[in-house]
């Protein structure tokens, strides 16, 4: 008898299983009465066929293959997915397999909630952002005319199945990326983990999938504190209030945009800073953050006088309580100060702190 690591979420399960063997048992003991596969241009390339040599029962159901990209996470994608559904007669006790990204995810899932008012849908997440951060949390939806994930609803997958099987095709950036949100859980909530993090030479580490299981534990008790996110969850937005901004900008400007666990790194050392200002964090903790983070995320030149830019931005997030900005800093690693108001001030003294790390 196997023994697979689990993590126990209200209503559903993490399960760590390389071979996917334990998703062929799931399939057969929920006996849905169809299988459909949903996949982005990427991973119906790389990431099906693994599937399906690994579950060759699942060459029959039908695949349904959608654009990858942030600029297709939206209705448009949704209505094709949703019309070719029904051409393939899905009914009410069908199940949907999201096999991606925190795209493919995110919108897999809200597919599956909407279509006939709900059916299931079982996360396969093939980046390391999607496995340790948007597969679980129920958090679904899509990008919408003014901005990211407007639209969207909470619900829980069937299952989420986490294998490393995916990530030999994923290029090493989209690995570092991901990789931002693992560092960020640690520094949230384990001093113990950030520890062992400090450490690591490469991403991925040799002990990947401890640390990706840690790091889970992290985010699962986050999310079970405050499933729809009423207060302690904003601790995981700790790095993204000046990251999403910084982010945005790239988007805009730059040539070859930073990815979004790339912003967050930024975001992560400029909130750590603030918290050095606002509550108490010791220097030498933020010294020991800019050894790890600057190894890993090289050092984003912020372009003078976009303070203003970055500020607006920041008014514009949707987390924000009416004007005021409202972030999540470091009292101590492991320590979040929730609910820090940011000023201009803090954000000024921020950027000139991390432009003179450079
Ligand atoms: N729901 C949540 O709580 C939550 C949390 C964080 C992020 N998100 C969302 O997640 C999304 C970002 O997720 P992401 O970084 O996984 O992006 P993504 O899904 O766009 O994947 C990144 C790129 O890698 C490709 N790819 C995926 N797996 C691959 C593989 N194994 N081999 C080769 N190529 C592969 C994809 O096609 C894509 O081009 C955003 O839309 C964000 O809003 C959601
Ligand atoms: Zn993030």
């Amino acid at each position: 008898m196997r023994t697979l690591r689990r993590i126990t979420l209200s209503d559903y399960e993490i399960v760590f299983d390389e071979d996917l063997s334990f998703l062929s048992e799931f399939l057969i003991a929920k006996n849905y009465s169809q299988v459909i596969v949903l996949a982005d241009d990427n991973t119906a390339r790389d990431c099906y066929p693994i599937l399906i040599k690994y579950l060759p029962q699942l060459a029959d159901a039908p695949l349904i293959i959608t654009p990858s990209g942030e600029m297709n996470k939206n209705l448009a994608s949704c209505e094709e997915i949703w019309a070719k559904m029904l051409q393939s007669h899905a009914d009410r006790k069908s199940v949907v397999i999201n096999l991606g990204g925190g795209v493919i995810g995110d919108m897999g899932g809200f597919v599956a909630a909407c279509y006939k008012r709900g059916i299931g849908f079982i996360q396969l997440p093939t980046t390391v952002l999607s496995q340790v951060d948007s597969s679980i949390g129920g958090k679904l939806g899509v990008d919408f005319r003014y901005g990211k994930n407007l639209i969207g609803v909470f619900k829980n997958p069937d299952l989420v199945l986490v294998s490393t099987v995916w990530l030999n095709t994923l290029e090493h950036r989209q690995v570092v990326n991901g990789f931002a949100e693992i560092f960020k859980h640690a520094l949230i909530q384990s001093p113990k983990q950030w520890d062992s993090l400090s450490q690591i030479e490469q991403i991925p580490p040799v002990q990947f999938h401890d640390i990706l299981f840690e790091s889970l534990l992290v985010k699962k008790a986050v999310v079970e504190a405050d499933p729809f996110e009423k207060g302690w969850r904003k601790i995981l937005n700790f790095g993204h209030t000046i990251g999403h901004a910084i982010e945005a900008y790239s988007l805009e400007n730059d040539k070859y945009p930073l990815l979004h666990g790339e912003a967050i790194a930024v975001g992560m050392l400029m909130e750590a800073y603030i918290g050095t200002l606002s509550s108490g964090f010791p220097l030498s903790s933020l010294a020991e953050m800019e050894a790890v983070l600057l190894r890993f995320y090289s050092h984003y030149n912020i372009p003078e006088g976009i303070e203003e830019v970055l500020w607006q931005s920041m008014l514009l997030d949707k987390k924000n309580d009416k004007s005021k900005v409202l972030s999540v800093v470091l009292k101590a690693i492991g320590e979040p100060d929730i609910d820090v108001e940011m000023t201009k001030e803090f954000l000024s003294k921020a950027i000139n702190y991390y432009q003179r790390l450079a």
